[in-house]
């Protein structure tokens, strides 16, 4: 069978010999221009002049554009209409986006935009960085939101106050740049007839479509959006895109010419926003086991400037405090603070690493202040299996493998000999310090907004056989086009090598949903199922009198059809339908069944089912430096039935090592003063490379199959394996630990980089 094959990703040769056209690499119309953004220098004032004629008269330069030159909407925020394309009357954050300069070359363009300091008068007004701070000015980007359940009127308080142990903290952790490879970009030609085709590196066209349909006061079907591939998203390029679009399209319109932005690396950082940072202060009753028997968490996240996507990322924070555990009486308080900094936005896994990292950290010190090996801490909490399984959100967890997926991987990866390994390698080394830790992961699957949860395709059978795809979801490395042409391969019983999966156009398949909460192969893998099982239907009265048999003796399988003993090959059976006249094109559709969401108490099944691992990470500190190594990490993770396992296992991987960068390395610092980003290039703001991979990396896939209909049984991957590394911060912070003897409960931050060791173990040392 096709589906549940280890395949290379589709483009794999290409990629690997730079042989896969990104937006940059597609041929140059001739007479095309090159936008470049001009910044705001300064992180909050008011905007009283810009001097385009300094501007026009540089060489090169053939336009300037600013908010009052849009022909419609001035806005591209995806829920709240709070972002202007171009920055008005007021500036926000220093980075945001005033004017464009369209000129011949790129680099006269970008000659140009770096006058905006020179040319942009400002008045500057005070500014907040910082969340806290914005939080307790009363700063939001959207009402506050609180997720109650309680099992009693009062029971919350009066079980934290009745409880034999309390602990009380706060806990930090910092925002994560998505470093794409590929940056934004996007490249507008101008078509017949008041039309306009826009290549954009995008999770999101049918978004870009709409939004600058509205920047230019078009109607959506004059706007044509294309995407055959980002070289990365992870969030970035779902709703971020927009500004780049809306300007490349607003010039190539004006100009009637074709337009082309493409942003640096330094420029990505200082206008793109990222993965919010979040603050929490948190209080918890539990038993002398461990056990929590109430909790009260408040998240501020640092929203920046503007609501983007901030709203729905702090629900998936507050819906995923819980992770793999039951909270008998809980309470949570989400604040959205508003800051002077770029507007923070999806990254993979959308809020739920936030939320579940807090609750993580709070069972470590609860195991710590207990004198208990944290994952016996984490046991005693699990959901259950019909009881004790209800969500803080009222969702009944219905799937539940946690416990013996824990089991699994403490057996596989020798978890009980290593923790005591590690504590005699501690007792005879002063200096370095091991770590060793195990952390769970349930992580929910679907979007929260009933209306995205829903796809279409578009399949083609041509009379040779082959078959042309199309899907609303969009490529950004994962696989999603291998996942979806090896289900339609599978629908028809034909060789994967006559299924082809063309770019994401907004004309083909229309009102697509951004491909974002890992969501894409479930939704676009069961649309093109869709289209390609009606195909099938329709082949089926040809195949049975070909072949002279009933219908239901038929079969395809292995690129032909079956029966009686016969069998025609898949290009004769398409041929002889063509000559009967059976339409041999098909759309598709998919809508994912049982969801409810009340966005006034959320409440109600916000997920379709979860996804389940577990990961135990293993780490050496040396405690003079705070510096440390990954020695070993084993995952052990629940993708359901897999797809494609190699793709799969790739996701994992990969999630892991991108979560591990924001735990312990990526640090992203504003001068405290200007409010400048600082690390905005490779330079100064460290992803994990090669050589931080752990030496010992071993990945399974749990047996398992989705108890839920979802496409051939199999769950979403893109995001959940984002939380593996939890073990890691949390190795580290055992690490730490030895150094007081784990007799001091460690006061880490995250990431986790040597600062903030240091800044632990000397808290420790103080303390012991
Ligand atoms: N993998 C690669 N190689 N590149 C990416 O940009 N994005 C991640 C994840 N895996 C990403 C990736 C994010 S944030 C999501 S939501 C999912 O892929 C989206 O794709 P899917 O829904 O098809 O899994
Ligand atoms: Mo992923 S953060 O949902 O694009």
């Amino acid at each position: 069978p096709e589906v549940g094959r280890s395949r290379p990703h589709e483009s794999a040769a290409l990629h690997v010999a730079g042989a896969a056209p990104y937006i940059d690499d597609l041929p140059e119309l001739a007479g095309t221009l090159h936008a470049a953004l001009g910044l705001s220098p300064i992180a909050h004032g008011r905007l009283l002049a810009i001097d385009r004629a300094a501007l026009q008269a540089l060489p090169g330069v053939v336009e300037v554009l600013s908010a009052a030159d849009l022909p419609g909407a001035n806005q591209c925020g995806p829920i709240v209409h709070d972002e202007p394309i171009l920055a008005t009357d007021t500036v926000h954050y220093l980075g945001q986006p005033v004017f464009a300069v369209i000129a011949r070359t790129r680099e006269a363009a970008r000659r140009a935009a770096a006058q905006a300091a020179k040319v942009l008068q400002l008045e500057p007004l005070p500014a907040v960085l910082k969340a806290r701070e914005a939080h307790a000015q009363g700063l939001h980007v959207i009402p506050s939101m609180t997720l109650q359940r309680e099992s009693a009127p009062g029971a919350l308080d009066a079980a934290l106050a009745a409880a034999p142990h309390r602990l009380a903290g706060q806990f930090q952790l910092g925002g994560q740049e998505q470093f794409y490879l590929e940056g934004q970009i996007s490249y507008a030609c101008p078509t017949e007839n008041r039309g306009l085709r826009v290549h954009c590196s995008t999770q999101h066209p049918s978004e870009m479509q709409h939004t600058i349909a509205h920047a230019l006061g078009w109607q959506a079907h004059q706007v044509q959006v294309e995407c055959r591939r980002m070289g990365g998203g992870f969030g970035g390029k779902e709703s971020q895109s927009a500004v780049f679009a809306c300007v490349a399209a607003v010039a190539a319109v004006r100009l009637g010419r074709p337009v082309k932005l493409r942003v640096d690396r330094d420029d990505d950082f200082m206008i793109t926003g990222r993965r919010h940072g979040f603050d929490f202060d948190y209080a918890v009753g539990h038993d002398a086991e461990g056990r929590v028997l109430a909790a009260e968490v408040t998240m501020i996240s640092n929203a920046g400037w503007s609501a983007d996507l901030s709203g729905p990322v702090m629900t998936r924070a507050l819906c995923h405090f819980d992770n793999a555990y039951w909270l008998p009486e809980v309470r949570m308080h989400g604040h959205s603070a508003r800051t002077n900094t770029q507007s923070n936005t999806a990254f993979r896994g959308f809020g739920g690493p936030q939320g579940a990292l807090a609750i993580e950290v709070i069972l470590d010190s609860i195991a710590r202040r207990l004198g208990r090996d944290p994952l016996e801490v984490r046991r005693a909490n699990f959901y259950g299996l019909g009881e004790r399984n209800l969500t803080p959100y009222g969702q009944t967890v219905e799937d539940n493998v946690i416990a013996a997926l824990v089991d699994q991987l403490v057996a596989d990866s020798d978890y009980l000999a290593r923790r005591a390994a590690v504590a005699d390698f501690n007792a005879g080394s002063p200096v370095l310090k091991k770590g060793l830790a195990l952390t769970p992961v349930k992580f929910g699957i679907s979007f929260n907004v009933k209306q995205f949860n829903q796809a279409g395709a578009l399949v083609h059978l041509y009379t040779d056989g082959s078959v042309l795809v199309n899907h609303g979801g969009t490529e950004m490395g994962q696989g999603l086009n291998t996942k979806v042409a090896q289900v339609v391969a599978e629908e028809l019983g034909i060789a994967f090598e006559r299924v082809r999966v063309t770019a994401t156009d907004t004309q083909k398949v229309a009102n697509t949903s951004a491909t974002a909460a890992s969501t894409g192969s479930d939704l676009n893998g069961k649309a093109a199922q869709d289209a390609a099982r009606q195909l099938r239907e329709r082949l089926v009265p040809i195949a049975a009198a070909q072949l002279a048999v009933d219908p239901a003796a038929l079969r395809f399988v292995a690129d032909a059809v079956h029966g009686g003993g016969r069998s025609l090959p898949f290009p004769a059976l398409v041929k002889a339908a063509y000559l009967e006249r059976v339409q041999l094109w098909s759309d598709g559709h998919y809508a994912t069944p049982g969801l409810h969401w009340n966005r006034e108490t959320l409440q109600g099944r916000s997920f379709y089912y979860y996804a389940y691992g577990a990961a135990v990470s293993e780490v050496l500190v040396d405690t003079l430096s705070g510096e440390h190594r990954l020695l070993r990490a084993d995952l052990l993770h629940d993708v359901g039935r897999s797809l494609n396992p190699a793709l799969d296992i790739g996701q994992i991987e990969g999630a892991y090592v991108q979560g591990y960068g924001w735990l312990s390395s990526e640090e992203l610092v504003w001068h405290p003063q200007t409010g400048k980003l600082l690390t905005h290039a490779p330079s100064t703001y460290k992803i994990p490379t090669a050589t931080d991979v752990p030496p010992v990396f071993r990945t399974r896939l749990f047996e398992n199959a989705n108890v839920e209909d979802s496409i051939h049984r199999s769950k979403a991957v893109g995001e959940p394996p984002l939380l593996l590394p939890f073990s890691a911060f949390l190795a580290i912070r055992d690490a730490v630990s030895a150094v007081g003897g784990h007799r001091i409960d460690p006061p880490l931050r995250a990431p986790a980089t040597p600062e903030a060791v240091l800044d632990a173990i000397d808290a420790v040392r103080a303390a012991a």
